[in-house]
């Protein structure tokens, strides 16, 4: 039997349940990928739920504010899929008449749509013959074809998509798909990967060099940076100076007013802080204080309520930091 006979055979006994699977709306399957977009399952569940909820379809989405879309989407992470997902909410209602683009191409002119997502809709929602190769997909195809070329190239992923493609043949593109991810998940997992389980074991090239810890291959990122950032907890009967954050991550995200430090200056000053915490991104650490002050001769915050703050979506570290204050005052 071939691969994708293999895989499918599998999926239909092992595949897994999914609230966003086996539905035909493209909207909710646009929204869950980008949603499960380096995020896990688990963390997924309640932001769809209470999307779809609360905007019913894409044009309820496109007509929300920037700012009640940021506040559902708080606690995410990742936050240009939240700003990228409301532009293309609108482009879809104003230009496409409400109505998604069918196949892969198309959809990838779309904010936030890449090679992945654009394949995973134009599969699951029209049945286009096409792989949708997330981190899970490339583990399994490196694999099984034992290809030594870093996935973190883009001209190789080209490669390997083509590669992938000819594996499909005429099977199924939506079920063979969500086997690929399903297999990633379950057996061929990063470390350990459960060969003496798995069914396509024998047509596994990687099974039989044994390379299967050396795929895929990478080339070695770039050095994570650092930034120290001082946040000023500013009161004045009662309303606090916030910002909207306008380059950079965070984004689209409110904020105290702050300045970042060189990293000499980072001990100084120290008596005045209220609050302080590492928080992780992607490629960067961020070292966060908060500091109380009363002066400011700055007019270009808006001034918000202690009470009302929280409506406003502010970054996972400073939501929390405002949570604690309010719970003690
Ligand atoms: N099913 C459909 N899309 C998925 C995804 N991105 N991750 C896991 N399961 C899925």
């Amino acid at each position: 039997m071939s691969f994708s006979e293999l895989l499918l055979e599998w999926y239909n006994q092992n595949k897994r349940e999914l609230p966003w699977r086996d539905i035909q709306d493209p909207y909710k399957i646009w929204l869950s990928e980008i949603m499960l977009q380096q995020t896990r399952t688990q963390q997924v569940y309640g932001y769809y739920q209470k999307f779809i909820q609360q905007w019913k379809t894409i044009q309820d989405l496109a007509e929300a504010s920037e700012d009640e879309v940021f506040k559902a989407w708080e606690g995410l992470g990742y936050y240009s899929r939240v700003r990228n997902l409301h532009q293309t909410a609108k482009i879809i209602t104003q230009n496409y008449n409400g109505n998604f683009p069918k196949t892969y191409q198309e959809l990838q002119k779309l904010p936030g749509i890449g090679s992945y997502t654009s394949r995973a809709i134009a599969s699951f929602a029209f049945g286009q013959p096409t792989v949708s190769l997330d981190g899970n997909g490339f583990r399994v195809i490196t694999r099984v074809l034992d290809i030594d070329l870093p996935i973190n190239i883009s001209k190789n992923q080209k490669i390997i998509q083509i590669l992938a493609d000819e594996l499909l043949q005429n099977a199924p593109s939506k079920n063979f798909n969500y086997a690929l991810m399903d297999l990633g998940n379950l057996i061929c997992k990063p470390q350990n990967p459960l060969c003496s389980l798995c069914p396509v074991q024998k047509v596994c090239l990687a099974n039989q060099h044994k390379t299967q810890s050396l795929r895929p291959s990478k080339l070695k990122e770039l050095k994570r940076t650092k930034d120290f950032l001082v946040f000023y907890w500013i009161e004045n009967h009662h309303k606090i100076a916030i910002s909207k954050k306008s380059q950079n991550y965070w984004k689209g995200l409110y904020t105290f007013p702050f300045e970042k430090l060189e990293p000499d200056s980072w001990y100084e000053n120290t008596h005045q802080v209220i609050h302080e915490v590492k928080h992780v991104l992607t490629h960067k650490d961020l070292y966060i204080k908060i500091l109380k002050t009363e002066n400011t001769k700055n007019d270009q915050f808006e001034w918000v309520h202690k009470k009302e703050i929280l409506k406003k979506p502010f970054p996972k570290p400073l939501q929390k930091f405002i949570e604690d204050f309010l719970k003690n005052i």
